[in-house]
């Protein structure tokens, strides 16, 4: 059982064959779900686990205990891959103290409905002393869920960040400590902005109110514990809160039936290379992951989306893709846009409604449009495209 700080142990698990985290988001590192124990002069458990991993999780909580009661479950987060083992633990201990948000109780009796348990509500500025340790809990709305809270244990700096700070991987591939991971941000990256991406403005509050001078390691409810570099982590999270700038460069992303539009997308990747574009990054929409196009569309500071008409819109990859930036909260950024059409295009104005719809966004330059195939008459536009998105 590894120990994170002093009397805090690890109990969480490793899922390496979950095929869709949340059903939508490929893992092909699989996922962590932690959790943790606190072995106090009263113990705390923090959190549970995903109800497939119940067996290993309540087999390891034994084990940790070395024959002890727990006095209190601490719920930071309700959602079912941190809660699916409450009933289990109630039932075994039934003096067991839930302490969770009121929200957080309230959604235990709707996951939970019929269960039994003694609740002790907390709220942000409220303290549980359980020895040694006391943990002080803050309020953390839609990181990622309504009734999430966070809490710093002020003996230890240990901050149980729920969500927050959580990234793809099961800790037995990329590595227990935040320091065994070869690249904590690619994956870190992906999740946030998948999860949190739209709740930025909260992600900024919860930074603000917790005392970080404080915080000594991050114990996450997914990915590796950090304990070094804090202040990098806290960086990128300041940076991917308030929806800055992480890299420079533009995001080329495109989706093509035929291969015409996919010619004109790489044509305009090489104008902007060849124009001194310090980082030009171009994906497929049809084939790669949407989760890492929107974490591309977010790390960059320029996007360019070039797309086929399709059904009198705009083919399908494309509009998915621009549905999932608007569901993310997509903001402050300069966008190019390139439309394919044999007779009617019809794509650039469906793009211009999305992106219009999106806050702080800027359309550069004028859209160009391909008809069919990319021909040499075709070329001084993009050049002044290309220009546009690069001033
Ligand atoms: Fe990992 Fe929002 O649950």
């Amino acid at each position: 059982m590894t120990q994170i700080a002093k009397d805090i142990l690890y109990i969480g698990v490793d899922d390496t064959s979950l095929d869709l985290f949340e059903s939508q988001y490929v893992v092909p590192e699989g996922m962590a779900y932690n959790s943790y124990l606190i072995m106090d002069e009263r113990v705390a458990i923090m959190d549970t686990s995903d109800r497939k991993k119940g067996e290993e999780w309540l087999h390891k909580l034994e084990v940790a205990l070395e024959g002890r009661k727990p006095d209190y479950l601490v719920v930071h987060h309700m959602e079912p891959d941190h809660s699916s083992h409450i009933a289990a633990v109630v039932e075994k201990y039934p003096h067991i103290q839930v302490v969770g948000s009121a929200m957080a109780l309230k959604f235990l009796g709707q996951f939970a409905p019929g269960l039994k348990f003694n609740a002790r509500p907390v709220k942000e500025g409220d303290i549980l002393e359980l020895g040694q340790h006391s943990l002080s809990f803050f309020a953390a709305p839609m990181v990622h869920w309504p009734e999430v809270m966070v809490s710093l244990d002020t003996a230890t700096g240990v901050l149980f960040s729920a969500d927050a700070f959580g990234k793809f991987g099961a800790l037995s591939k990329c590595g227990f400590f935040g320091e065994e991971d070869k690249d904590w941000a690619c994956e870190g990256r992906r999740y946030y902005f998948n999860i949190c991406g739209k709740y930025g403005p909260q992600v900024s509050a919860l930074l603000k109110k917790i005392p970080l001078d404080q915080v000594k390691t991050i114990a996450p409810l997914h990915g590796p514990i950090l304990r070094k570099d804090i202040g990098y982590y806290l960086n990128l999270y300041s940076t991917w809160s308030s929806y800055g700038v992480e890299s420079e460069g533009v995001f080329v992303a495109y989706a093509s039936i035929h291969g015409g539009t996919e010619a004109v997308a790489l044509k305009f990747a090489d104008m902007l290379k060849a124009k001194g574009c310090p980082k030009v990054v171009v994906t497929d929409l049809c084939r790669s992951d949407r989760a890492e196009a929107v974490e591309d569309a977010f790390r960059y500071g320029k996007l360019v989306v070039a797309a086929c008409s399709y059904d009198a819109g705009l083919f399908t990859p494309a509009h998915d893709f621009l549905h999932s930036l608007q569901a993310k909260g997509y903001q402050k950024r300069s966008v190019a846009l390139i439309e394919n059409g044999s007779w009617a295009p019809s794509a650039g104005r469906v793009m211009k409604d999305m992106f219009g719809a999106m806050k702080d966004i800027t359309l550069v330059g004028d859209l160009v449009t391909i008809r069919s195939r990319m021909k040499e008459e075709d070329i001084p536009a993009l050049e002044a495209l290309a220009d546009a998105i690069l001033s």
